[in-house]
């Protein structure tokens, strides 16, 4: 497809009363951001369904306020996870040029499709050490990556007893990025569980589908490092931790009953074994805090009741600072990644309370898993502005919705950088 500002011949499309006129087919004026953004994806499903390599589509009558959407919307929905598939489908060739913002799209698309990829390839590529290789591929930020003995030295005592049971051994891969004159320092942390069986506690296979998605937080937290290489300019320093490991059953797993110590002194008993990620992102929050930073956001496929809270295609938002919350919901709204504010209600802390240790990592009462989840996570960082988005149901989608495919999103890549861009 190309998108250009004038026709030529071929399939044309352009913008007015909704309908076919003079070999053209015009779309409706879209409302908003959001909807531009849909547009563009209906455009393209319609060009994919028509095998159609080429149309023209004048933005003219396009308010320029919308362009840009459009356009995102028109390249984010032509995406499909092919890379091992021998046969693959036939598809319309997305490419694009001359209209004014298409370079932008682009490299939103190109960051969004980085994301997915990395969330969607198998969990034996994609796994602490194959993370890493990735991570490490960037030349314009500092990347580093922490093996056993740093996680040791650091305190990431969580991290590495859920990735006990595995024969890759757990990893933490940081990034760094200061411009000059940086007045903020936000730091991101994403859940890196590159396989989660559940452990001990397994998960039967139902569940276990799709568990080579759980580390889609530390991939749109390295999705704002692959914005850095891709020329997307921030004024705050930025600062990235992915605690990264296999939740796997074996001989060497962690158990229930096990207690483990964590690095500011609490000691954590092991309800479940499934409750790994809260493990790793309290390393990581631990670690976090000790930066200085004015801000941290945590993203993680935590809790599969978000998901039931929810659906699918909103995030679950927490945080104690109310001016840190507004300022992700606008982010939301210009990028149309849906989070919707949860309680953190301190009321229910009660049935975090462990018999055998300060605390424990989940509890057999069913009841707010999310929010439990989240309150676990409020006891391994002191700072009001710390903002945990459970992004379970939104990373991951089974069926496409617009520019969304099913599979892996890159939910969440999109809307750091747009909350990034906000720190002036
Ligand atoms: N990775 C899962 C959460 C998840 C579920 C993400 C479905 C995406 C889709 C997480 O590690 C987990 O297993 N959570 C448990 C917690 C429970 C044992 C307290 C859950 O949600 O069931
Ligand atoms: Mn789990
Ligand atoms: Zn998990």
């Amino acid at each position: 497809m190309k998108i250009d500002e004038y026709r030529k011949k071929g399939l044309n499309f352009a913008f007015g009363r909704e309908g076919f006129r003079d070999g053209t087919y015009y779309l409706e004026t879209p409302s908003s951001k959001e909807d531009a953004r849909r547009k563009g994806a209906v455009l393209t499903g319609v060009l994919k369904k028509l095998k159609a390599g080429e149309a023209n589509i004048s933005l003219e009558k396009l308010p320029v306020k919308f362009r840009q959407s459009f356009l995102e919307g028109c390249l984010l929905a032509d995406y499909s996870f092919s890379k091992y598939k021998k046969e693959r489908d036939k598809e319309a060739v997305l490419y694009v040029k001359g209209a004014k913002g298409v370079p932008e799209a682009e490299r939103i698309r190109d960051v969004v499709f980085f994301v997915r990829d990395i969330v969607n390839d198998a969990p034996d590529k994609v796994n602490p050490e194959g993370f890493s290789k990735i991570a490490t591929s960037f030349k314009k930020v500092k990347v580093f990556v922490g093996d056993e003995g740093w996680l040791r030295e650091n305190g990431f005592y969580g991290t590495l007893t859920v990735g006990r049971g595995s024969s890759v051994p757990p990893r933490v891969v940081i990034f760094r990025y200061k411009p000059e004159g940086a007045r903020k320092k936000i730091v991101l942390v994403g859940k890196g569980v590159t396989f989660d069986s559940g452990g001990l506690d397994l998960k039967p296979p139902k569940y276990m589908k799709g568990m080579h998605m759980d580390m889609s937080g530390a991939a749109a937290v390295l999705g704002v490092a692959r914005a850095v290489e891709a020329g997307f300019k921030f004024n705050a320093e930025i600062v990235g931790i992915m605690p990264l490991a296999e939740n796997l059953p074996s001989a060497t797993s962690y158990k229930p009953a096990d207690v483990i110590e964590m690095a500011n002194g609490k000691t954590v008993e092991v309800e479940n074994t499934d409750a790994e990620g809260r493990l790793l992102l309290a390393d990581a929050l631990i670690y976090a805090e000790k930066e200085n930073a004015d801000v941290v956001i945590d993203l993680a496929t935590l809790t599969g009741a978000a998901v039931v809270g929810l659906g699918e295609l909103v995030a679950a938002m927490y945080s104690r600072d109310d001016g840190e919350a507004d300022k992700m919901e606008r982010a939301s709204s210009e990028t149309g990644e849906l989070v919707w504010r949860m309680p953190l209600l301190k009321e229910y802390k009660e049935d975090l309370k462990s018999k055998r240790a300060d605390i424990k990592n989940a509890d057999y009462g069913r009841s707010g898993g999310s929010i439990m989840a989240a309150l676990f996570l409020g006891e391994f960082i002191n700072k009001d502005k710390w903002i945990h988005l459970d992004i379970a149901g939104p990373a991951m989608l089974s069926k496409s919705f617009y520019y969304m495919p099913e599979g892996g999103t890159g939910f969440g890549v999109r809307l750091l950088i747009q909350y990034l861009r906000g720190e002036k």
